[in-house]
């Protein structure tokens, strides 16, 4: 087999109706990746838009003009959305390409690639809240119902892009079939950004001085994100992304479930995690 149908692979997922149709998700299945391209994968709300402005910042050795006057989705295309493929066309330089899909569905692409993959993983108590808000304010998702609603639903992966468990052990377990792979968590780049900013610049051999990583580190923060309008998604408009309901970047923390999560549901996921997760060597923090 060299081509992947999607009417076949796509069934168990679901994608975000509008932004997906079934020749965006035929050509994601079947791109041909360049040595050069620098690949975000990520599960929704672990971190994609910040890794998105890292890589932008590591590539211009910290100066932030493209990334205060370029939408990140201009910059960094999801490679599953109808206008990738325009977006590539225009692009110069390494080409940033970020998708949410599943290891399995671009396992055929990937292979044989020297394309540059960078997994981000968020510890999946945080990403059920964010994800939550997030579908309160994002119009093309399903109404979420109550967060005990939304976290049954997440659990059993039926929720856009599926199950976070087969998500994080697709791509992880997969790290050896990938030519150049790093994975980083969210966590750590809470924990220590400076150290996140560093080794992202290494492994796409990138150099930064100490100089030039504080000028990258500084307009990847929160706070700065949060006042970009090329980031902070307030340039969508509303009817897509109501920000009188949330706002995208809402808090940037590690641990915030605990300010959602009843002491009942959060022993249900760990009893989920350790069933789901058993032979995994990944360590999650789960708070600062
Ligand atoms: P919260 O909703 O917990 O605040 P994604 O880009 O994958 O959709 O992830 C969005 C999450 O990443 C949101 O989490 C957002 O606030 C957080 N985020 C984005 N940029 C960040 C940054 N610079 N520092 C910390 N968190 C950030």
């Amino acid at each position: 087999m060299d081509r992947l149908d999607v009417t076949e692979t796509f069934h168990s997922i679901m994608f975000p109706g509008h932004m997906h149709t079934k020749d965006s998700l035929n050509y994601a299945t079947n791109f041909k990746f360049q040595d050069t391209d620098i690949v975000i994968a990520t599960y929704p709300k672990s971190g994609t838009t910040w890794m998105q402005e890292i890589i932008t910042l590591v590539l211009r050795k910290g100066d932030p003009t493209i990334a205060q006057t370029q939408p990140n989705w201009a910059r960094a295309p999801w490679l599953e959305q109808y206008y990738c493929a325009d977006v590539l066309k225009a692009s110069t330089g390494p080409r940033i390409i970020t998708t949410h899909l599943p290891y399995h569905l671009l396992a055929l692409a990937l292979q044989h690639s020297k394309a540059k993959v960078i997994y981000v993983a968020r510890n999946l108590k945080d990403v059920s809240v964010s994800y939550y808000h997030f579908h309160k304010m994002a119009n093309f998702l399903p109404n979420p119902g109550t967060f005990s609603d939304f976290l049954n639903e997440f659990l059993k992966g039926a929720v856009h892009y599926g199950s976070w468990f087969d998500h994080v052990k697709g791509w992880t377990s997969h790290a050896k079939d990938i030519q150049n792979f790093l994975d980083v968590t969210y966590e750590e780049m809470c924990q220590d950004l400076h150290g996140a900013v560093q080794k992202v610049s290494c492994f796409l051999q990138c150099p930064l001085t100490e100089d030039e990583l504080n000028l990258a580190q500084k307009h990847c923060s929160f706070n700065s994100m949060k006042e970009n309008v090329m980031v902070n998604y307030t340039l969508i408009p509303q009817k897509i992304m109501d920000h009188s309901q949330g706002k995208f970047m809402r808090k940037g923390q590690v641990g915030d479930w605990k300010n959602t999560f009843t002491k009942d549901q959060s022993r249900l996921v760990d009893d989920v995690y350790t069933s789901q997760m058993p032979d995994s060597s990944l360590l999650f923090k789960w708070e600062c």
